[in-house]
């Protein structure tokens, strides 16, 4: 066995205080925005994450420098010498995260020429592209796909344009914010998604003198401009983070104030939470989340694209769901593939049953395409330890609150995963009282004992 494998000894509350800091799915793409400065960039509330060394490792290939500042997790990033990067460097980085298909707009604009290796991510559905490519293809770039990764070519300086996204997708209104913001002429983005971190992201790029008109009815506007500089900013909170414990909170019975949560990026969630039964006080410096006691009450959940209750939330509050009264209805429809991970739960005793139907009030695109996304959560059930494969970041946090709720113990594999999006999660987990244990500090205490 290795530190993948994590033992939780499970049936306790997880009690006390943590701390979330700034956003995984905004800090990465504000770190790629500084490339688009003329001077240097300084983002604070930066969390110890992997995505986040990623993408420092390909900034820094790029020739810009990044270097942590005097304050805890503030990050500087200097773009004053942007160069091109050797491929097979780049090549490296291939599978290990979807941040850098952005990279694409700032480097078309900084060095004319761009390659982009293959990408990684949670397994939680095909993951395309697609719309990433178009949109690059409308600004004027030229793309070519080869095995190893794709080269992205701009002949002249990328045009603004009239797009429209075919779904809201976060990634794509991302790719086009940063490409549209040095591009010649307005960009009228259609169809945009307009996720808090989204929001955020246009904050940075105001910051670094973009003109940006976020409209009524998913309409962004960007007007170019011939150059940007750096930036100072705070990330926002991490609100996915934030739900997780909220969750863990309420499926172990427990009490978790999460220091850093925010209540504005969270309405929705709250609203879930209260509905489920579960109690929450916000106050300035975060929000107090716990079961209140008695039982929780089932209810029928669709995802949405923002301001909808975000698919990030689903994976942990399904856990919490195994344990209210009745039956519960979760309808995905932002990924097809976002279930699977309920087989693991009904191996340690939940009752899941997974259909192709939409079983919501909103018919969504995966509902003709045979996939496996709609979920029936009957409960309350009794959850015993079992043997776990942690399958996809969420996911498997996921596994942990269940294991964590659930009687005896569990082994829990593949936990490295989590580093990609949870800080420090085997800290907090013990600052919450979680009775957890890696293999290798049994041996060690095995050993003294011996
Ligand atoms: N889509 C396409 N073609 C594309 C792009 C997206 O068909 O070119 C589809 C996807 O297949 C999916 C839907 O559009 O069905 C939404 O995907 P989106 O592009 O919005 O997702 P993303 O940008 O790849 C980000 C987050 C996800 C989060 C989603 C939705 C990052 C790094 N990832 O992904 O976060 O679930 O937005 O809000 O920001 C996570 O944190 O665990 C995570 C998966």
């Amino acid at each position: 066995m290795t530190d993948d494998v994590l033992l939780v000894h499970g049936g306790n509350p997880l009690e006390g205080e943590i701390r979330v800091r700034g956003a995984k799915n905004l800090v990465p793409k504000a770190m790629v925005a500084a490339l688009l400065g003329q001077g240097p960039s300084r983002l604070r509330n930066v969390p110890d994450i992997r995505d986040v060394k990623v993408v420092r490792g390909l900034l820094q290939l790029h020739g810009v420098t990044v270097r942590t500042g005097d304050e805890d997790g503030e990050l500087i990033l200097d773009p004053s010498h942007v160069e091109s990067a050797n491929v097979a460097d780049i090549d490296a980085h291939a599978g290990s995260s979807r941040i850098p298909i952005l990279f694409c707009g700032p480097l078309l604009h900084r060095l004319g020429h761009a390659f982009i290796p293959g990408l990684g991510g949670c397994d939680i559905g095909g993951r395309p592209v697609d719309f990433h490519f178009e949109v690059l293809r409308q600004f004027g770039a030229t793309i070519e796909k080869h095995p190893q990764g794709t080269y992205l070519v701009a002949q002249q300086r990328l045009r603004g344009t009239r797009i429209e996204l075919p779904y809201p997708s976060v990634g794509a209104t991302e790719q086009v914010l940063l490409t549209a913001v040095l591009a010649e002429g307005v960009t009228e983005l259609r169809n945009a998604a307009i996720e808090p971190e989204i929001v955020d992201l246009i904050c940075v790029l105001q910051k670094m003198g973009a003109i940006i008109t976020l409209g009524t009815d998913r309409t962004i506007l960007i007007t170019g401009v011939d150059e940007l500089d750096g930036y100072t900013h705070r990330a926002l909170p991490d609100r996915l983070e934030s739900a997780s414990w909220a969750c863990a909170a309420l499926a172990t019975k427990g009490d978790i104030y999460v220091r850093g949560a925010r209540q504005l990026e969270m309405m929705t969630f709250l609203n879930t939470f209260r509905k489920v039964g579960g109690a929450f006080e916000v106050d300035d410096e975060g929000i107090r989340f716990w079961h209140p006691g008695g039982e929780l009450t089932a209810i029928a959940l669709e995802t949405d694209v923002h301001p909808g209750f975000q698919t990030d939330w689903q994976q942990p509050l399904v856990v919490a769901l195994t344990q209210a009264t009745g039956l519960s209805i979760v309808h995905e429809t932002v990924y097809e593939s976002r279930l699977g991970f309920t087989g693991a739960l009904n191996q340690m005793g939940a009752h899941i049953q997974l259909y192709r139907e939409c079983l919501g009030a909103t018919p969504c695109r995966f509902g003709a395409r045979n996939f496996l996304h709609s979920a029936v959560v009957s409960g309350p059930s009794k959850l015993i330890g079992s043997e776990l494969v942690i399958p996809d970041l969420r996911g498997g946090f996921s596994y942990l609150i269940a294991a964590l709720a659930a009687e005896g113990t569990s082994t829990v594999h593949g936990i490295d995963l989590i580093n990609r999006g949870y800080e420090n999660f085997m800290d907090k987990l013990r600052d919450l009282g979680a009775h957890v244990e890696l293999p290798s500090e049994r041996a060690s205490e095995e050993l003294v004992g011996a």
